[in-house]
């Protein structure tokens, strides 16, 4: 699940305790309240949902950044993954695809060539994590749940179509490789994002954007690689 202007600002601080601050920071009642939408609330305080789902976001990055990721459960992680990472993906891309065109609109003229290339790289890897986030969420998490949870019960392995979790782990494998030859383009096309002397702030905001991006996806396929994926393999192995 994750956090749009739709869910109920009670849920979101379920699901992610920081978001209190935020939402005392800006007078927004979670608690007798907590049923509004998170878009209604932010919108009568005066203040761009956007915003404050990223910031609830990036709140919630810093506070788990130093948990000890493999000693939690399969699932916790999981859960983690997709309220953090996925949220971050699903809501940092649209943005920063509209800075891009407007920075396009503004600036093509003069630097087209390096503009093109960036957009190029940015809009396939757009559209590759639209489609891996789903593929995660709707097939390889599930399955990596329902194995730990037949572990916990002393259960027997239960039977995926696809046969072994390493099938699917193998292609996810795969789709990080491609997002990181699609980021290091970014960067060469963009000369390690350095804004030309001429850039506006929005060309500076759109590189800032995009440097988070990257980090943040550095992070979380490191989640996903280094610990989920080989867990989820040795989980399945213990069954024999
Ligand atoms: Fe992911
Ligand atoms: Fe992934």
């Amino acid at each position: 699940m994750m956090v749009t202007e739709r869910t109920p600002v009670g849920d979101v601080v379920a699901k992610h305790p920081r978001a209190a601050g935020v939402f005392e920071k800006y007078h927004i009642d979670y608690c007798c309240r907590g049923k509004q939408p998170l878009g209604h609330a932010c919108h009568a305080a005066g203040l761009a949902p956007s915003q404050v789902i990223e910031e609830i976001l990036r709140t919630t990055l810093e506070s788990s950044e130093d948990r000890d990721w493999t000693t939690a459960t399969l699932s916790e992680l999981a859960v983690h993954i997709v309220w953090v990472h996925h949220a971050f993906l699903r809501n940092e891309l649209p943005a920063l695809e509209a800075r891009l065109r407007k920075v396009i609109d503004a600036h093509g003229e003069r630097h087209g060539k390096a503009l093109e290339a960036l957009s190029r790289a940015f809009l396939g890897l757009k559209q590759e994590l639209e489609i891996h986030l789903e593929k995660e969420e709707l097939v390889l998490f599930p399955v990596i749940e329902r194995l730990e949870r037949a572990h916990v019960a002393s259960e027997k392995r239960p039977t995926a179509p696809f046969g072994s979790v390493r099938n699917p782990i193998g292609m996810m494998e795969q789709e990080h490789r491609s997002a990181g030859d699609l980021l290091s383009r970014m960067r060469r096309a963009t000369l390690d994002y350095t804004v030309p002397p001429d850039g506006c702030a929005t060309y500076r905001a759109l590189f800032e954007g995009l440097v988070r991006l990257e980090a943040d996806l550095h992070r979380h396929i490191h989640l996903e690689n280094n610990i989920l994926f080989p867990r989820a393999v040795g989980l399945e192995a213990a069954f024999g």
